[in-house]
Formats: structure tokens, sequence, C-alpha cells
């Protein structure tokens, strides 16, 4: 059997490793990713026993597109794989992409979930979902402008909302509803919290559990992930809500998305394009599906079913590209409610 030869490297210590292994030899990809090398690491490994080609791996938590900019037409970078619709768009904006050429890729994943000239496409996706108090909310169907409703009063909770995945969804609100109803949206929500916007999307589970608030955004996968993790507090947060798919009014459910970039100088260009060929094969789209919990963005690769029973997912149509362009003004609108203070 091959050895394994994957290098998970954090931070620049990623750097050093990367020219001891050999960056820009032949039979290799050199992947940058802001996704925990845990979530996906089998993926590569699989890869790498397929193709023979061993992968690099750079892991740090923010500023790889920036970093590959800097590296310019020396920058040993491949691949870019990361998580949300605005650090995709970040590595377009900053021209460190290159259309991704493939007619597996096109065959594989809708032309909603791939940038419109090519520069990126999804991997998988996630729903922005409510996390309901099991015993103390009997909605089943919520929409995401009723959490201004005066009755949830005291009883909303979130992280901050200048976190990507409520940036995301403020800019999905603005491109729905326009600026003046996504503010008094945004005023309305910040007038119903439980308390000061604080820690990740378990911890709106964890309040809820706690019975500090009954209603709270959280992403889908965290459901699954605390559900079936080995840590026993999480088990009981994830048994104390409901998660609800949530609808814009008029409209779907709000998505996010993992993706990937192809380096604008990528050394091996024809490699990456094949790791991202298997990353939406119906094997990689399986551990999307039941390692991560995350929705596949390959038809019929079926959802895990943990996920599954939170009902179908009809993710809303607007144009993931429209949505990235609106996030700047979104964040300021967070800014100007003073939503996190
Ligand atoms: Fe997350």
């Amino acid at each position: 059997m091959m050895r394994l030869s994957t290098t998970l490297a954090r931070g620049f210590a990623g750097l050093a490793c990367l020219a001891a292994s050999g960056a820009f030899a032949e039979g290799v990809v050199n992947v940058y990713t802001n996704r925990e090398p845990g979530q996906y690491s089998a993926t590569l490994d699989e890869f790498t026993k397929a193709t023979g080609i061993k992968v690099n791996a750079i892991f740090s938590e923010q500023g790889l597109a920036e970093r590959i900019a800097a590296e310019g037409d020396k920058s040993p970078a491949d691949v870019l794989i990361t998580v949300d619709i605005g650090r995709l768009q970040q590595a377009v904006d900053l021209g460190v992409a290159q259309p991704i050429r493939s007619e597996i890729v096109a065959a594989a994943v809708p032309a909603n979930l791939r940038d419109d000239q090519g520069l990126w496409t999804a991997l998988s996706m996630r729903a922005r979902t409510i996390y309901t108090a099991v015993d103390r909310v009997k909605d089943t169907a919520l929409t995401y402008e009723s959490l201004a409703d005066p009755k949830w009063k005291g009883k909303v909770c979130t992280r901050s909302f200048q976190h990507p995945y409520n940036i995301g969804l403020t800019a999905a609100m603005l491109v729905k509803h326009g600026e003046a109803q996504t503010k008094s949206w945004l005023e309305g929500v910040k007038a119903n919290l439980a308390k000061k916007p604080s820690g990740g999307d378990r911890d709106v589970a964890k309040d809820i559990a706690a019975g500090i608030c009954d209603v709270g955004l959280g992403n889908s996968y965290y459901v699954g992930l605390m559900a079936n993790g080995k840590n026993p507090d999480q088990q009981a947060w994830a048994k104390a809500i409901r998660p609800v798919l949530p609808t814009f009014e008029g409209g779907g459910t709000h998505i996010n998305v993992s993706g990937a970039v192809v380096a604008k100088h990528a050394p091996h260009r024809d490699n990456a394009i094949k790791l991202i060929e298997y990353m939406v094969s119906p094997g990689a789209q399986h551990v999307f599906a039941d390692v991560n919990y995350e929705y596949p963005v390959r038809a019929g690769v079926p959802v895990n079913g943990l996920i599954s029973s939170f009902g179908e997912l009809k993710p809303d149509l607007m144009s993931v590209s429209d949505v990235a362009r609106a996030r700047k003004r979104a964040s300021e609108l967070v800014d100007e409610v003073g939503f996190d203070r």
C-alpha cells in the first residue's frame, strides 16, 4: 500500500515544510486551506492513493489569499480550499485565481454554485439554520425575517454579526430586501438579543440548553458534529435543540459554501484540476456529507440522515456572487446599528 503522504502543517511552519517536501517537484499539488485538517484530510490521502500525486497542505485560519497575492508569480500555491463565499470572492478580487477549465467539474457542480467566469467552484453547501429550544419552541417553520419579531424579545442568541456566516446572511438579506429593510431587521434582531453576541454557533446551542435563550442562528453541520462527536457536553447541547431550516419571506434557505480556487500561478495546474475533480467525485462528496455533515454539491449523493431530518433543503435561488458583492455593505450596516455592542 502506498504510504500516506499528506503533509498537514500550520502557519509559517508550513512554508519551511513545503520547501523541504519539494513543493516544485512534478507529482505534487500544493494546497492552501483554512479548513480544519481533520475535516477532510482522509479525502486528500485517498486522492494520493488514487493518483500518486502527493498533497502538501498548509493550514492557516486566515490570510491565505493575501499570502498567495504577496507571493506573486513565485507562489507555490496550486489550490486554495476555503470556507465562505466571501473568502472565495476575495481570491477573485485579489487576482490570484484562474479559470477552472474542467468538463468534469462543470458536469458535477450546478452552475449557480460556480463563479460565472469559472474562477471558483463550490465543493459543499451548508445551511444557516435557526436552532430552537426543543422543549420551549413549538414553531417548526420560521423565516429569517421573523427573528426581528418582538415575540422573541430577550430570547435570541447569536455569535458576532461580523462573523462571515452572519455577514453572508445579512448580505443575502440586502440582496433580497434592500438597505432600509435590512437595517430595520438588524435593529429588530438586536433588540431581541438575550445576551451580547459571543462565542461560536455551538455556543448558541449551549446557551439554549442552559435556558439563556430560545432561538439562535447556527450552521447545519454543527448539529452533526455536536451530536456524533466525543464531547458529552456538546451531545447534550445537540439534544436540547431542534434545528429549523428557515426561509426568506418569499424565498428559500440561506446557504453558504466551501469551495476551491486554482491559483493564478499554480506550478502544477493539471494536478490542481485533478484534485478539484476528485473533490467533487461521489466518494469525496460522501465524505463531505457523512464526515462533515455538509450538503453535497453533486446530485445523487445522499445527505446525512441526521441533517436530512431537518427537512428538505430548498436553497434560496439568489446568485451567490451577488451575495458576495453585498458583504461589504452588510458589514457596514452591522456596525451602523451597533449590533455587536
Ligand atoms: Fe464553521
